[in-house]
């Protein structure tokens, strides 16, 4: 009655902005990720007949907030007749700041709950069960270079190159910890109803999928640097161009890409990446890293960043 899961958070190079059917979470774009080894949540399911109902501390901290996310996914995992759930999430980097701890946090919660349920589920369900909590989720459940595409009336996962086969890393910059103004399922719905880009940003990405899966297929770098960051701005741009507008970014956002663009002109093998907040993804080949690092550290504005390299999937822990 009780599991315990690791996770990693992934980082989109060709993004999921947008929703085909809302009421089940399907996207209205396939993506393609990297799942990253450092930065992990580790959550704990405990099913317990004795409780009323579910109880969530995350870090420590006890949060009714954000627990009925958390109900909702438990209860399609193992059933609303189940028993309460007592959860303790630990996540050891910022939570709500564009840095996906809601892909790590329900990967894991997927994982762990469907243990804890004594339910063996396929790869194909629990990416599903996980989409459902939150489109990237489904994401963290494979290692390496993940693609999610729309799979007639749900999603599907595969991993598309092993994280050894291609081994980049990832400088995140992190210029802000606060919570994001608005939340990307909350932007996402904006972007469709309102944004003038956002037939075309859904029209083109298949395009760009092709041409991501190609470029780390063949291991080309700069292809991929182009496609990615393409495509994140593009993504940018459909925010930007909604009512209201969403802009995350920050002066510092601004001036890790200004660092970013000086290294590629040096003929540093690095390219950025911008998720629904104001951190830089710095992504790299291994050997640049010390070269990245020290660049973003002297951008003023970044506050700390973190290095990691690609890692596995999401994974039950033995101990429990
Ligand atoms: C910008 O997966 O957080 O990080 O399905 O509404 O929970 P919901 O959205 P979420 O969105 C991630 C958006 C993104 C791009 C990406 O990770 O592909």
């Amino acid at each position: 009655m009780q599991a315990t899961a690791i996770a990693q958070p992934n980082i989109a190079l060709i993004k999921y902005w947008g929703k085909r059917d809302v009421e089940r979470n399907l996207p209205a774009v396939g993506s393609i990720s990297i799942t990253l080894r450092d930065l992990h949540t580790r959550m704990r399911v405990a099913f317990d007949d004795a409780l009323g109902g579910d109880l969530l501390t995350v870090n420590g901290v006890p949060d009714e907030k954000m627990l009925p996310r958390l109900s909702a996914c438990l209860d399609r995992i193992a059933g609303t007749n189940r028993p309460g759930a007592r959860i303790v999430s630990d996540c050891n980097f910022p939570i709500a700041a564009g840095l996906a701890s809601s892909a790590s946090s329900f990967a894991a919660l997927t994982v762990a709950g469907a243990a804890a349920a004594g339910k063996s589920y396929t790869t194909a369900e629990l990416a599903s069960l996980a989409g459902q909590a939150s489109g990237s989720a489904a994401r963290s459940l494979l290692g390496g270079f993940v693609e999610l595409s729309n799979a007639g009336d749900d999603i599907a996962v595969r991993e598309i190159c092993a994280a050894e086969d291609w081994p980049l890393a990832v400088v995140v910059a992190i210029t802000e910890t606060g919570p994001k103004p608005v939340g990307s399922t909350e932007a996402m719905e904006i972007s469709r109803r309102t944004s003038p880009f956002y037939a075309r940003w859904v029209e083109q990405q298949p395009e760009e999928l092709a041409v991501a899966r190609a470029a780390i297929a063949d291991r080309e770098f700069s292809k991929l640097a182009a496609i990615a960051e393409h495509n994140c701005l593009k993504m940018h741009s459909v925010m930007w161009a909604a009512r209201p507008p969403m802009v995350y970014w920050n002066a510092a956002t601004m001036r890790c890409l200004q660092t970013i663009r000086r290294l590629q002109g040096e003929g540093v093998d690095v390219f950025f990446t911008i998720d629904a907040g104001p951190q830089v993804k710095a992504v790299c080949l291994p050997d640049a890293v010390p070269v990245v690092e020290a660049a973003l550290r002297g951008t003023d504005g970044v506050t700390d960043f973190m290095t990691t390299g690609l890692g596995q999937g999401a994974r039950l822990e033995t101990d429990t």
